[in-house]
């Protein structure tokens, strides 16, 4: 049922205030103020390391939280893809939590590699939606992300509720280790309950992302460019574009433009630049400008201070409501997954069903 929408995707875009909230809710504390993992839960004093692994979007959410749980837990983090992880053989130091993402529990590259950390990492957790797939039950702690059953091959609510699952995670590491205070925790957790509302805001401006897709559906190839926690978001909204629309799209880390990928840049790539007015903006800006002295065409994503001090000159904007700086990757994959399910329409592919993908991949 797709509840009077088009389309599977653009239900489960919709659903996301719905979901997180329900997210949310299932790991807070009755006061709203701590934090309540399922089971045993995980004690991060004895966590030296993280090795965390996944497959396509579920890497871009590890990779999202290696930013969180560097920053505020101060824990050393490894992501990896499935793939490349399993036949590595990496070593794995003891004291190593492994962490596996998946939307299925099913992805065969990610079963494997949980399988090879069988007795050698520490403790095995993953984070999962379907809490009786294999992925689950192979682990000593399995969260679920109460999305929801996901139908659109292209993850949308897994995406975000696998980022508030590993934001509470990151939340909980820092206050066991001591990083940060009960006072602080209870200040991001008072943040986290109203991302909800503020998502819903964020999708009632979804008129103006489908204005700015029909222009980016005339593309062949964009570029996407963020920094910070604006880097995964960015390989993100790449990957939601290519895999509906079929246009040819990469991402960079904004810092990495002028190393090779500036070259790509005229008249006819449009570089797609995800910057939130945070500590990083000034850089991001500046890189932009690189972009745009070149003759590219920017399509700017941010806030309305980040529109008032970096807009002039910019091909497209669009424009979303401030948030705390560690939920913008959570607010920021809506227009990810706005802008590639618009320019799909636009160019008339099959958005529940792009060709040649299966929503999961049980062989490698
Ligand atoms: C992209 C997408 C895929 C999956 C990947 C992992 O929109 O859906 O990249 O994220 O195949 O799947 P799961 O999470 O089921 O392991």
């Amino acid at each position: 049922d797709k509840g009077g929408h088009k389309h599977f995707m653009a239900k489960e875009i919709a659903e996301q205030p719905t979901v997180l909230a329900e997210a949310i809710r299932s790991y807070l504390t009755p006061d709203g103020k701590g934090i309540a993992l399922p089971g045993d839960g995980i004690d991060f004093t004895t966590v030296d390391r993280l090795t965390m692994v996944a497959c396509g979007t579920a890497s871009y959410a590890c990779l999202t939280a290696k930013y969180w749980f560097e920053q505020f837990a101060r824990i050393p983090v490894d992501v990896d893809i499935a793939s490349e992880f399993r036949y590595r053989e990496p070593p794995i130091p003891a004291r190593t939590t492994a962490l596996f993402v998946s939307q299925s529990g099913e992805t065969a590259d990610t079963l494997a590699a949980l399988r090879y950390c069988h007795e050698k990492a520490e403790r095995i957790v993953s984070v999962v939606n379907v809490p009786e797939s294999s992925i689950a039950r192979e682990s000593d702690l399995a969260l679920p992300i109460h999305a929801g059953v996901e139908v659109g091959v292209a993850s949308t609510k897994a995406f975000t509720c696998q980022l508030v699952v590993l934001l509470l995670l990151a939340l909980k590491a820092a206050t066991d280790r001591g990083e940060m205070s009960a006072d602080e925790l209870a200040a991001h957790l008072a943040e986290l309950r109203s991302l909800p509302g503020v998502l819903n805001a964020a999708l009632e401006r979804g008129k103006d992302v489908r204005k700015v897709a029909r222009k980016l559906a005339e593309a062949r190839d964009v570029l996407f460019l963020g920094r910070g926690l604006m880097f995964p978001l960015a390989l993100e909204g790449a990957l939601k574009l290519k895999e509906i629309s079929y246009i040819h799209a990469e991402a960079y880390a904004s810092g990495e433009l002028k190393h090779g990928p500036i070259a790509l840049i005229d008249k006819t790539v449009p570089v797609v630049v995800m910057a939130p007015r945070d500590a990083l903006f000034d850089k991001t800006v500046s890189n932009m400008q690189e972009v745009m002295a070149r003759g590219g065409k920017v399509l700017l994503i941010t806030d309305s201070e980040g529109a008032q001090d970096a807009g002039e000159g910019v091909w497209q904007q669009i424009i979303l409501p401030s948030v705390a700086p560690i939920l913008t990757p959570i607010l920021y994959a809506l227009p990810a997954q706005q802008l590639a399910y618009h320019t799909a329409i636009a160019k008339g592919t099959d958005v529940d069903q792009p060709r040649n993908l299966a929503k999961s991949v049980t062989v490698e």
